[in-house]
């Protein structure tokens, strides 16, 4: 195969076949496609997009460009979730040991930040002694266990996507419906689970801006999964704020050991979104019949300490100190904070997330490129959300910072986010649909 007559048939247009795409696969992973040839065939992606019979097989391609983890014959439901990234995003603190909790097995294999948005690894790896590399047969293990494992993805899974990703991140390639899809499938697919909720994130910290891009988004997602063999449901979900009231990772763990315990007074959003994605996943899987008994039971889980407690044990079979449960000051803390204040009276409108999560980044807590190292204490905690009054001069945000910060650089994208009004903004509606 010449890989030069694939760029150009997609440049000119057309449509890939199964073979071309198993064999560029291939010879991509083995190193016979140079990366400026594949950055070429990526933005003919971009402008041209792939069809779903393109991206069915993209996806199945990449599933198998290397080991799987067999989960077959574990007793019980298999079933994950799956964000497409957002700012302040610690669903799956919680909702992992919560839905394993109401007797869901989880095998989450999740990511790292990039660019302003966060990364579950990342939050993890803030827990001291956390480890995220974690084998097929540990993996499995756990599974059994205590029905949940939060892990990074293996050396030997899905080397495609891992290729790929790296090289889309620094090629401007990521936002294509097509490779999106495939990206997220065929990791979803490799880990082993049967059902699979997905979280497709609007607004201005998303990777879909708009509501018609994420609906195209959750269409694809949804098509190519389904013709996978993947029980699947999706939620369209806002994010131009951040979610909950932190950015920045251990801050991010700290808010979540809060509203498992119950405290949720600043952290409204991110319980409901909890709840929410939290039920879908007991119906797809069969534990629950309706939505409305899933929310029930979810709630239970957290009401009766039993998500918390899992959380411990979570954190304690994968080598963390499950003692930040009850003392949340071993987990790491920033020697510095800087408060930032309202330049006039009004509602809020608008917390930018782009804008906030870009300011995570200039603290240390996140990472524009795969080899910048994180601070993992250094974040932003949010004193007051969209639709609430502030006074003029009134803190609405803290940092935390290290020494290396770039406090000015984070001080003034902070200010850049916040939008006040004399108006009373109208109610965010966080579940912006549904499929299916
Ligand atoms: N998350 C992924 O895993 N892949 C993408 O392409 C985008 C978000």
């Amino acid at each position: 195969m010449v890989f030069l007559e694939l760029i150009e048939k997609k440049r000119d247009g057309g449509e890939l076949s199964a073979a071309e795409i198993d064999g560029m696969i291939g010879m991509y992973i083995d190193g016979d496609i140079a990366d400026y040839q594949m950055s070429s065939f990526l933005m003919a992606v971009m402008w041209r997009g792939l069809t779903n019979t393109e991206t069915a097989t993209l996806t199945q391609s990449m599933a198998e460009s290397g080991a799987r983890f067999d989960l077959s014959n574990l007793p019980g439901p298999k079933v994950d979730k799956h964000s497409t990234g957002g700012v302040g995003d610690k669903v799956s603190l919680l909702l992992a040991p919560l839905a394993a909790t109401c007797g869901c097995i989880v095998p989450m294999v999740s990511g790292r930040s990039l660019g302003h948005t966060g990364g579950t690894l990342d939050k993890l790896e803030s827990i001291p002694g956390f480890q995220v590399d974690l084998g097929h047969d540990e993996f499995r293990k756990q599974l059994e266990a205590i029905g949940v494992a939060m892990g990074a993805q293996t050396k030997k899974m899905v080397p495609a996507d891992r290729k790929l990703y790296e090289l889309r991140s620094l090629t401007g390639t990521i936002a294509e419906t097509g490779l999106i899809t495939a990206s997220i499938l065929s990791k979803k697919i490799a880990e082993g689970t049967e059902s699979l909720v997905l979280d497709v994130k609007m607004g201005s910290g998303a990777f879909m801006q708009s509501l018609e891009d994420a609906r195209q988004l959750a269409d694809r997602l949804h098509q190519i999964a389904i013709l996978s063999g993947l029980r699947c449901s999706i939620l369209i979900t806002e994010m131009d704020q951040p979610l909950g009231c932190t950015v920045g990772n251990s801050l991010e763990v700290r808010e979540a050991i809060a509203v498992l315990s119950g405290d949720t007074e600043r952290s409204t959003d991110l319980k409901e979104l909890t709840l929410e994605l939290t039920a879908e996943m007991l119906v797809l899987s069969g534990r629950s019949e309706a939505h409305s008994h899933g929310l029930h039971l979810a709630r239970e889980a957290i009401e009766s300490g039993k998500a918390l407690e899992r959380f411990g044990e979570l954190i304690e079979a994968q080598g963390g100190n499950p003692r930040i449960i009850d003392n949340i000051g071993l987990l790491p803390q920033s020697p510095h904070t800087t408060v930032v204040t309202a330049p006039s009276e009004g509602w809020i409108m608008c917390l930018d997330a782009r804008l906030i999560g870009d300011a995570a980044v200039a603290l240390g807590a996140g990472r524009l490129v795969r080899s910048d190292s994180l601070d993992p204490a250094a974040g932003i905690e949010l004193h007051a959300k969209c639709g609430h009054w502030i006074n003029r001069d009134e803190p609405w945000a803290t940092l935390y910072h290290g020494p290396g910060a770039d406090v000015r650089r984070a001080t003034t994208k902070l200010s850049a986010a916040l939008s006040i009004s004399p108006e009373k903004p109208a109610a965010i509606q966080l579940v912006k649909e549904r499929r299916p």
